[in-house]
């Protein structure tokens, strides 16, 4: 026996995507049901990229989410490039009148859940088998049952896809198509409680590989470091983490301050583009219709850039106009394209791919010394860095 209960949109994922379309949903006054596959602690305790761009602040400001955020964020003028130890700053601020924001992903997540909580959003944690069972005709319909084994069908009119990459819903999308690319290596992250060692985030090449050098706040630094493909942590005690950090960064390290982390943990590193992001009532959001690798910090902020652009097109079919909402997968799809072609860009140009023939490499570091010395090249990445229009 399942209990049946309706909703105007069931959305699957409590991610930062699923959480945000909840609460501009419930803004136009919609009904939502979110169904989780994990726990709640499990949710909170993914540690994520932290730069967000000026729409990524203007959407939670939107969402009425962003107190705590504009107490914490610390606002960033540039980044800087680097090349075998030696680097220079890209001025964002100066060259596209923008900054970014430095907020952890964890914390964006926890102040959506807390402003779910504060008006009762309806949230099923724990839910591991959800199972679309529907998505044309007049409804949509959705099977799960919790961790007491209790089950659920949602009777729905629409259902956003907000369950990330492993998710169910892309596979509802029957003529689908992937396009992918996995990358050679892995980033080693390191989160420890130390002032960060530059103030901006620090992107940087070297024949050993590649590093980044990025914060949380001035008191906790986040690193990283390019891995190959087949290490797991095991193969990386601290100790060989920092010697490594020390000789990729060159004096972009100088007044490093180690320590012991308190967390570590590997990623690999993909593209992915699943189109279309819809199908009769089911629309993709966030990780679950693309993935970019981590280097530019795009993830999150394209989660929510689609996230917005659903919550708009849901809004306008209940107003009685469906064409944002028919439009949804070509638009959203013109700006993730766009995003791809940045971090897969900034990959490129920044890592040590085992493949690069001398040739390979003379380029890579030609490409580097042109946008040194270009301000129209720094203005192109500026202008991807602090987020392409909504
Ligand atoms: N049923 C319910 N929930 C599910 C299911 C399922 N069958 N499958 C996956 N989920 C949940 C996951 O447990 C996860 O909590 O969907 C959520 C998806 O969240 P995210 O992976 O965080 O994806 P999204 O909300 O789109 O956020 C994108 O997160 O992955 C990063 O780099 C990415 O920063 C980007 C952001
Ligand atoms: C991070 O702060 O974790 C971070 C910053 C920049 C990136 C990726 C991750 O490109």
């Amino acid at each position: 026996m399942s209990t049946k209960i309706k909703t105007d949109v069931l959305i699957i994922g409590a991610g930062p995507s699923g959480l945000l379309l909840s609460q501009l949903l419930y803004q136009e006054g919609i009904s939502s049901i979110i169904v989780e596959r994990t726990s709640k602690t499990r949710v909170l305790s993914r540690i994520r990229a932290g730069v967000l761009e000026r729409g990524t602040i203007e959407a939670l400001n939107e969402a009425d989410c962003d107190a705590r955020l504009q107490k914490e964020r610390i606002d960033h003028d540039g980044v800087i490039l680097g090349f075998d130890g030696d680097g220079f700053e890209i001025p964002i601020k100066a060259l596209t009148g923008h900054k970014v924001t430095v907020y952890g992903q964890t914390e964006i997540t926890k102040d959506l859940i807390d402003a779910c909580e504060r008006r009762d959003q309806e949230i099923h944690w724990d839910c591991p088998d959800g199972q679309i069972e529907r998505v044309d005709g007049d409804s949509a319909l959705f099977r799960f049952s919790d961790a007491a084994g209790v089950k659920t069908i949602i009777e729905s009119k629409f259902i956003a896809g907000c369950d990330g990459f492993h998710g169910v819903s892309r596979a509802a999308i029957a003529q689908s198509k992937p396009f992918e690319r996995v990358y050679p290596f892995g980033w080693l992250g390191v989160l420890v409680d130390q002032p960060p060692v530059a103030h901006n985030v620090i992107y940087a090449n070297h024949t050993d590989g590649f590093a980044l050098a990025s914060m949380r706040s001035e008191t906790r630094a986040r690193y990283y470091v390019q891995t190959a493909p087949d290490e797991t942590l095991d193969d990386w005690p601290i100790e060989r983490f920092w010697e490594t950090y020390v000789r990729r960064m060159g004096s972009l390290a100088d007044g490093l301050i180690t320590g012991d982390p308190i967390e570590m943990s590997i990623a690999p590193l993909r593209s992915f583009v699943s189109e279309p992001m819809s199908y009769a009532r089911l629309f993709l959001a966030g990780d679950a219709a693309h993935i970019v690798p981590p280097t530019g910090a795009k993830g999150l902020n394209l989660a929510i850039a689609d996230t917005r652009r659903l919550a708009h097109a849901l809004a306008s079919f209940w107003q009685g106009n469906e064409t944002p909402l028919n439009s949804y997968s070509k638009e959203a799809l013109d700006r993730v394209w766009k995003v791809e072609r940045f971090s897969w860009y900034l990959t490129r140009l920044m890592h040590q791919f085992p493949e690069d023939s001398a040739f390979e490499k003379k380029m890579q570091r030609a490409e580097f010394d042109y946008i040194r010395s270009s301000e129209a090249a720094q203005t192109m990445i500026a202008e991807n860095y602090v987020g392409l229009n909504f």
